[in-house]
């Protein structure tokens, strides 16, 4: 074969890695320093369910998807200090508190490819430990000295617990519109993600150009992934997203398909919703109905296009950074939070 032909060759299987794969490989030594980190600050000298409850969650993987984004974002802006580190680990705790408490509140029974915490363990524990995370997320901020990194975090963790109460008044409402559920979704989502992206900014102490670029891209970003995750609680094969399907249904919330084919309901699809999310009076058979009514009104491929419009947004707002392979990566990330089925 000819050195060409090798290239092309090496090209393809790089283009056929997943760009998640890609930063993780980039980003790998950083990335095992932020796990470590991780399991030192899980730990509890006085409480053994802690770390129990913990490891039960962190061990089972998840995609690292947030400290990555705040990795990748210190490394695109040339940090050279040691905080990347604790600022990814903090966004990773901040993101372990939120589905602890998630769990509880969705009354979810599987995460991770695992049982929930509050399932194997109970709701006390994981609302408690998941306190504590959020804690040690904090204390893990302070490290790093910075002010400014501690309003973003901060208001990100706040913002988080907004989006969530706001998510649970607007449940079972079939009032709730797609400007709700663009609030909620920012909440709940966006804002953890963009806080993620800023501060690789903030720490690398950029531009404002560039570090509100960089909040733009992981609000975007975020966005288009919660959008998805909401496809793929209907559409999601459990054995690749880890969670159960039709969770969204069964806790009666009006996620994006949903709002979508309740706003083209004819009189007997209306009196469906009404049943089933408003009253909650849920049968046998309901979420198949209701997949069979957002086949009808192309719901579901409604959802994938807002979420493609979202990532590409995500991409648009890379514009005012510096050309770098990290820069790539994370253009090719919006592509795959868009297509992902994990
Ligand atoms: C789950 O996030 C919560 C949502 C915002 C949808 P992830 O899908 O990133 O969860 P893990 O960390 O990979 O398990
Ligand atoms: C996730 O929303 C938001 C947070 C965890 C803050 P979901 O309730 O849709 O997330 P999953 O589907 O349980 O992961
Ligand atoms: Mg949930
Ligand atoms: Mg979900």
């Amino acid at each position: 074969m000819s050195s060409l032909a090798v290239e092309n060759v090496v090209r393809t299987l790089e283009n056929a890695r997943k760009p998640h794969d890609r930063l993780a490989e980039t980003l790998a030594d950083d990335m095992e320093a932020v796990n470590r980190l991780i399991r030192e600050r899980m730990a509890s000298e006085h409480a053994p369910r802690i770390p129990e409850v913990t490891a039960h969650l962190v061990e089972a993987g998840g995609k690292r998807l947030r400290p990555m984004l705040t990795l990748a974002s210190a490394r695109l802006c040339g940090y050279t200090g040691r905080f990347h580190v604790h600022l990814a680990a903090t966004v990773e705790f901040i993101h372990t508190a939120t589905l602890l408490h998630d769990d509880v509140v969705d009354e979810s029974g599987q995460r991770r490819g695992r049982p929930t915490a509050n399932l194997l363990w109970d709701n006390k524990s994981s609302v408690l430990v998941g306190d504590y995370l959020f804690a040690r997320s904090f204390q893990l901020m302070v490290e790093t000295g910075s002010l400014r990194v501690l309003d973003i975090l901060s208001n990100a963790a706040a913002t988080i617990a907004e989006g969530e109460v706001l998510q649970l008044t607007a449940a079972q409402d079939l009032r709730t519109d797609e400007e709700l559920y663009l609030k909620i979704v920012r909440g709940k989502t966006a804002a953890l993600f963009a806080a993620a992206t800023e501060v690789g900014g903030v720490i690398s102490g950029k531009p404002e150009a560039q570090v509100r670029a960089l909040n733009d891209y992981g609000d975007a970003l975020g966005i288009a992934f919660q959008i998805v995750d909401d496809l793929l609680d209907f559409q999601g094969d459990t054995k690749q997203t880890g969670k159960n399907v039709g969770d969204d249904f069964r806790e009666r919330k009006l996620t994006l398909p949903l709002i979508h084919a309740v706003a083209q309901a004819d009189a007997e699809e209306r009196a469906f919703w009404v049943r089933t999310i408003e009253k909650g009076r849920q049968e046998a058979g309901d979420l198949d109905t209701a997949l069979d009514l957002l086949h009808r009104h192309r719901a579901l491929a409604y959802t994938a296009e807002q979420a493609r419009a979202w990532a590409d947004r995500a991409k648009d707002a890379l514009a005012p950074l510096p050309d770098h392979e990290i820069r790539d990566m994370l253009l090719d990330l919006a592509d795959y939070v868009v297509e992902r089925i994990s």
